[in-house]
């Protein structure tokens, strides 16, 4: 993969390019808590994003996605882009960075990889991240790993999508055999040996994603800053999600609105969640481990319902099946993987079982992604 790109890239542009390596990240647990400003314990994987890069001729961007057969020649004042359009990443970013006073110039660019798109997986941010790596380097910007965090943030959200720092901080701080337990009050983080054992961390792809009107993502993030902002007014000390307890909130049942209780309530206990699966990773625990996967989705599926059919069908159908520990949704929601703990022995017979139930059940074919923690996004060679 990476000779190809670089291949291309030569080919392409007769320039010997910058190479580097943005990952993936799986989230062990900690869902749509890093808006909240709660915790995570994510981690940076192998699949990767691969990017060759040069300064371009012309002072033009010149880009090569291989992955999708497609390329795309702008000037870099260049902002208009068909909604959801993959080149909208690079011109947000452009545009970031301008904004911010960087000066950047025209690029080539090759990139491709094996991180399945849509599935939940961070495609949009190791794209998102690996570019602005790779500009911080090819023209000196100066930028701390941290600055890059919320600059892609900020070109992310400029695109549309407000989510939180849970993406950008594992891609950009993966640490090979660890996850991080990501704490998003403080903006910091600590390593956690990832050792389960002859358990494996799995991934299932529902290989499908569906997207919905009134951008629910949004919704959430509205209904539980709702409620910190209503608390926050009585004590001016709440700034997040770490700052209060249940008993707290049921102070306040009567004065918020019974579904945005729901919503906040969810945020608290998956926060509790992930303090308690760090506890039972140092301890070695990985039954307790799986029990809180079980919970969180749970949780994600009745009370912060952002699950969908095929995930909880790809959830349901293992949880008696041998050898398997614990099951529940990843990243944002409807659609994308499930991410599973299940013993060495017993994946392959999990899988079977499951990818045949699921065809019979939706008609798609499912989709299994075995991962192994890795390095944060990297210069290659
Ligand atoms: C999406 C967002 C993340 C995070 C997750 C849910 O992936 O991009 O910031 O909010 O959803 O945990």
């Amino acid at each position: 993969m990476i000779e190809t790109i670089k291949k291309r890239h030569i080919e392409s542009y007769q320039k010997e390019p910058l190479m580097l390596k943005a990952p993936s990240r799986i989230n062990i647990i900690g869902e749509h808590t890093d808006y909240n400003l709660g915790y995570s314990l994510p981690a940076a994987v192998k699949q990767s994003l691969v990017f060759a890069l040069s300064e371009s001729e012309d002072g033009d961007m010149h880009l090569d996605a291989v992955d999708l057969n497609e390329t795309a020649n702008f000037g870099i004042r260049e902002n208009e882009y068909p909604q959801g359009h993959w080149t909208g990443y690079f011109k947000t970013m452009l545009m970031e960075l301008e904004s911010r006073g960087y000066a950047v110039k025209g690029i080539n660019c090759t990139f491709g990889g094996d991180i399945p798109i849509g599935a939940g997986m961070s495609s949009s941010s190791a794209l998102n991240c690996g570019l602005l790596f790779g500009l911080n380097e090819l023209f000196d910007l100066g930028l701390t790993r941290r600055e890059m965090m919320f600059i892609a943030q900020a070109a992310e959200h400029r695109f549309g999508v407000k989510g939180g720092l849970l993406d950008q901080y594992s891609i950009l701080n993966g640490k090979s055999g660890h996850a991080l337990l990501l704490d998003f009050k403080n903006i910091s983080h600590t390593y956690v040996p990832l050792e389960i054992g002859e358990y494996h961390f799995v991934l299932f792809n529902t290989c499908v994603k569906h997207s919905l009107v009134n951008s629910p993502f949004n919704q959430r993030r509205n209904a539980c800053h709702r409620v910190m902002d209503l608390l926050a007014k009585d004590d001016e000390k709440i700034q997040s999600f770490q700052d209060f307890d249940e008993a707290t909130l049921n102070r306040y049942k009567d004065q918020v609105d019974e579904d945005d209780y729901i919503k906040a309530l969810f945020v608290l206990r998956e926060d509790e969640r992930v303090l308690k699966t760090v506890e039972a990773l140092k301890a070695g625990d990985v039954t307790a481990l799986g029990e809180y996967l079980w919970q969180s989705h749970a949780g994600l599926r009745n009370d912060y319902e952002v699950s969908c059919e095929e995930l909880d069908f790809l959830v349901d159908h293992i949880r008696d099946l041998e050898g398997v520990l614990g099951s529940r949704m990843i990243g944002g929601g409807f659609g994308g993987c499930t991410i599973n703990v299940i013993h060495e022995d017993q994946v392959q017979t999990v899988w079977q079982s499951l990818q045949k139930a699921y065809f019979d059940k939706f008609g798609v074919e499912a989709q299994m992604v075995e991962v192994e923690v890795g390095e944060g996004i990297s210069l290659i060679g």
